[in-house]
């Protein structure tokens, strides 16, 4: 028997609720598969936390997760209105970012079967996308300052970081995963035609990583130009690479895009496994839905299936994401982000169910 070890955060907001749905999804997984178990570790370290102590995590939290021995990390969404956002998300979820080196935020944007897009998609064009987000450095470096306070001459400067190390890793792992996926394209999103230092080095790196991989194509698109190829014609989007903060713009227009935030999973990996990757659904906190037990609990779920992906749990994986396939389209019990008004418990044991049903197909992602 086989047991992955896991850290568990529910963190803020609906976090909790839909944590427990994912854990609830693993742990029915494992029963029903027989070889493997999750052996999970709650940590409280949240805003909750925050109000009591003055601080998101302990100071020495990333020593305790790396002592732990994890596997993983599955976290709810950080943050809460009593909190300025800086402060929580600095506080924890951005400090393990940084701190544990998950330099790729993988982040899979596709039209489920059963989920209506508010585009008009006449031709039913597939849509399926993925963003390899550069989750390290860029504009979310943290390096900067503010001077003169509240002064007509106060200065506030946000420094962009790019180096070679980071941006050519992150493209080497999106070439990577576009080749171990049978994707065809890797665009590059860049914004060089402004941004002549930073920008203009991100390409050149691109097209360096690019030459090592001729079986894969490439495109480059300015991200403002991006949003509109998003939309206009999203089946010509296959995976793309971007810096930290436009690929969390992109990521929540493609999320819109295939039908709900309710949906979007994510991943921020430390693909060397150094340290644990932490998997999380791309959504906020949600406080206006807190014990209503609405929440969708899918995109929680489907990182956790991106988690047993990463972790080369491929049979599980599988299962799971053809478990998310089937309540989907069957579209019987949906939660009222997708138009229907079925509960998160109900969501949750509606994906439990279908797991007891062999995957008849494999799967994308
Ligand atoms: C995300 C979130 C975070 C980010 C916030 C909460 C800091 O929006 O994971 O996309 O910007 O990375
Ligand atoms: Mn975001």
């Amino acid at each position: 028997m086989k047991t992955i070890n896991l850290a568990v955060f529910p963190a803020d907001g609906i976090g909790p609720e839909v944590i427990a749905a994912s854990q609830q999804v693993l742990h029915r997984l494992a029963q029903l598969h027989g070889g493997v178990s999750f052996e999970c570790r709650e940590f409280d370290w949240s805003s909750a936390y925050y109000h009591k102590t003055g601080r998101m995590m302990p100071a020495d939290g990333l020593q305790q997760l790396e002592a732990g021995g994890f596997d993983a990390i599955l976290m709810g969404p950080v943050g809460s209105p009593a909190i300025p956002d800086h402060i929580t998300l600095w506080g924890l979820l951005l400090t393990i970012r940084q701190g544990f080196d998950q330099y790729v935020n993988l982040r899979p944007m596709r039209l489920l079967a059963g989920v209506v897009s508010p585009l008009l998609n006449p031709h039913r064009h597939p849509i399926s996308m993925v963003c390899i987000r550069e989750n390290s450095e860029g504009e979310y470096a943290g390096v900067g300052g503010r001077v003169h306070q509240g002064k007509p001459g106060e200065v506030a400067i946000q420094s962009i970081v790019f180096t070679r190390r980071v941006t050519e890793r992150v493209m080497r792992f999106a070439f990577d995963y576009a080749r171990q996926h049978g994707h065809r394209l890797v665009t590059n999103v860049t914004k060089s035609n402004s941004m002549q230092h930073n920008m203009v080095f991100w390409d050149e790196v691109f097209q360096q990583v690019a030459a090592h991989y001729p079986a894969v194509a490439t495109d480059q698109q300015l991200v403002d130009s991006m949003t509109a190829r998003m939309v206009s014609q999203p089946e010509t989007v296959d995976v793309f690479v971007a810096s930290n903060l436009f690929g969390d713009i992109l990521s929540d227009l493609g999320a819109a895009l295939t039908g709900s935030m309710g949906l979007a999973p994510s991943a921020n990996l430390n693909p060397e496994r150094h340290y644990p990757s932490l998997f999380q659904a791309i959504h906020g906190s949600a406080f206006g839905l807190v014990g209503k037990n609405v929440a969708n609990p899918l995109a929680s779920i489907w990182s956790a299936q991106l988690m047993l992906a990463f972790l080369g749990e491929t049979e599980l994986a599988t299962r799971l994401m053809s478990a998310i396939e089937t309540v989907v389209q069957d579209q019987r019990v949906r939660t009222p982000d997708l138009g229907g008004t079925s509960s998160t418990t109900e969501m949750t044991e509606a994906v439990c169910r279908a797991l007891e049903t062999e995957p008849t197909a494999a799967t994308g992602h």
